[in-house]
C-alpha cells in the first residue's frame, strides 16, 4: 500500500481543496478536465496535462485527478505508474521546476535551466546524487505575466534569473 491509498478520505479532501490553495495550476487542470467533460477515457490526456503543468505527478495531484474524474485512486495511480513517460514524485528532497512554455522561454528560461544544470551538475529530469535537488521542466504553468516562472518546492516564483535560481539551489545543497 502506498501513501495514495493509505488514507483515502483525508487525502481526497486534501486533493479536493488543493486548488483552493491559490495555485492556479489546479484551476487550469480542472478547466482541461472540464473540456473533456470529466470523462474517464480522458485520464491519460489529463495526466499528460498535469505533468506539463507541474513537472511531475505527486500523490496530491493524482488524488485531485481521481476525485475530479470520479475514478478510484488505485486506477489513476496504476495508469501513472504504468507508463514510463509519467514522472511520479522525484527523488530529490527539493524540486526546482522551470517553466519552458513560450513566454518563459523567450524571457530566458533556458538560461535558468543551464545555470542550475551547471551548478548542480544535473540535467533537466535528473536528481543530484545526494538526492537533495531534482530539476524538472513544465510547459506553461499559467503564470506567463511573471515569466520566466520557476516553482521551488511548490511555490511559484516570478521573474527568475540564472543568478536567483542558483542562489536558491545553493541554499538546498
Ligand atoms: S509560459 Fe511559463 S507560465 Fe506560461
Amino acid at each position: 500500500m502506498n501513501a495514495l491509498t493509505a488514507q483515502p478520505q483525508k487525502k481526497k479532501l486534501q486533493a479536493a481543496l488543493a486548488h483552493a490553495s491559490g495555485d492556479k495550476r489546479f484551476k487550469i487542470l480542472e478547466v482541461h478536465m472540464k473540456k473533456h467533460q470529466f470523462q474517464h477515457d480522458a485520464l491519460i490526456e489529463v495526466l499528460h496535462k498535469a505533468q506539463e503543468l507541474f513537472g511531475f505527478l505527486d500523490d496530491d495531484l493524482l488524488l485531485f485527478i481521481s476525485y475530479k474524474l470520479k475514478l478510484p485512486p488505485s486506477r489513476v495511480y496504476g495508469v501513472a505508474t504504468f507508463y514510463h513517460f509519467f514522472t511520479l514524485k522525484p527523488k530529490g528532497e527539493h524540486t526546482c521546476v522551470v517553466c519552458m512554455g513560450t513566454a518563459c522561454y523567450v524571457k530566458g528560461a533556458d538560461k535558468v535551466i543551464a545555470a542550475v544544470s551547471e551548478h548542480a551538475k544535473i540535467k533537466a529530469g535528473e536528481t543530484t546524487p545526494d538526492n537533495k535537488v531534482s530539476l524538472l521542466t513544465a510547459r506553461c504553468i499559467g503564470a506567463c505575466g511573471i515569466a520566466p516562472a520557476v516553482v521551488y518546492d511548490g511555490t511559484v516564483t516570478p521573474r527568475a534569473t540564472p543568478e536567483s535560481a542558483v542562489e536558491q539551489i545553493k541554499k538546498w545543497m
